[in-house]
């Protein structure tokens, strides 16, 4: 059996087109769009590239976007009096800080003094929280997460009283996706394990997975008699483990492996998120999604 795929290019493009169409309605009623200011501090090439794409992909969707470059010295108290600009910004609907932050900053310090109406990546403290109480209070689901999510439900895979394990507990994806799925509702009312280092089977916690979402960082964990014929597999992970040259380019670029072994995998699961091209573009497309919603939530 070959698994069907679950693509998150293709996923992208429909979501990105229902966005461009709602951007189109509010603008045409209210002359408004959603604003996006994305803070980088000093020139990480991994950051660079992330923060590139974020801003073509709110260009394209015709946001107001502002690209805020911040020298790698920049003092703590003046990033924080960035952010406290943009919080009073009625035109900035969305504050994204790329993460990593240089070491003489407090990444915890900045994530809380965005304003959590703000705050699109939904790491803020307040949004963690809402996402824990579920239902209408979620304001910001944080986007990978939010992305798996899409993918599972625009796969077509059954949630409701479905076998969830979650591979990893990390805060941005682990322990939020877990959350997500257990939480009543559409695309959720799942029965979850979350499994990590310490976890004594993982073998055995995987085979009775009907939904294996494996955001673990290792290329190649979770191998294929892991896996219950029929599963959904989610593979999260973007591991670079070389490098090639693009024959369509000519440029050297990064060879990424996801964390399931993946040709071996898609003979055995029902479905399964290729990498790369699976999870990867769902992270900034829902980051779009969040900055529409933070203006719609404005617009009342
Ligand atoms: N760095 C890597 N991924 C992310 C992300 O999703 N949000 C932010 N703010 N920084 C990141």
């Amino acid at each position: 059996m070959t698994a069907k795929l679950i693509k998150g290019t293709e996923i992208r493009e429909q979501i990105l087109e229902e966005i461009a169409e709602e951007v189109k309605q509010i603008k045409e009623k209210h002359n408004k769009v959603p604003g996006l200011v994305t803070i980088l501090v000093g020139e990480n090439p991994a950051s660079v590239s992330y923060v590139t794409l974020k801003i073509k992909t709110a260009d394209r969707l015709g946001y107001k976007e502002i690209q805020d470059n911040q020298p790698e010295d920049i003092s703590e108290a003046d990033l924080l009096a960035l952010i406290d600009k943009y919080n009073k910004d009625d035109e900035i609907h969305g504050i994204l800080v790329q993460l990593p932050l240089p070491k003489h900053i407090n990444e915890k310090k900045i994530l809380n003094a965005i304003d959590p109406d703000k705050d699109v990546d939904g790491f803020h403290p307040v949004n963690v929280g809402r996402l824990m109480i579920g239902g209408s209070e979620v304001k910001y689901a944080p986007c990978t997460p939010a992305g798996i999510q899409e993918m599972i439900v625009r796969g077509g895979v059954e949630t409701s009283g479905a076998e969830v394990v979650v591979v990893g507990r990390s805060n941005i994806v682990g322990k939020p996706i877990a959350m997500m799925m257990c939480q009543k509702g559409e695309g959720a009312n799942s029965t979850v394990t979350i499994v990590h280092t310490r976890t004594k089977d993982l073998a055995a916690h995987c085979k009775r997975a009907d939904i294996l979402i494996v955001a673990a960082g290792v290329p190649g964990l979770v191998k294929p008699e892991w896996i219950k014929p029929g599963a959904c597999v989610i593979d999260v992970g973007v591991n670079r483990v070389g490098e090639k040259v693009s024959e369509k380019t000519g440029k050297t670029i990064a060879i990424l492996r996801g964390d399931v072994d993946f040709d071996a995998a898609k003979e055995i699961a029902g479905s399964i998120t290729p990498v790369p091209g699976g999870v990867g573009p769902m992270t900034i497309t829902m980051l779009m999604k969040n900055t529409l919603n933070s203006l719609k939530y404005q617009l009342g």
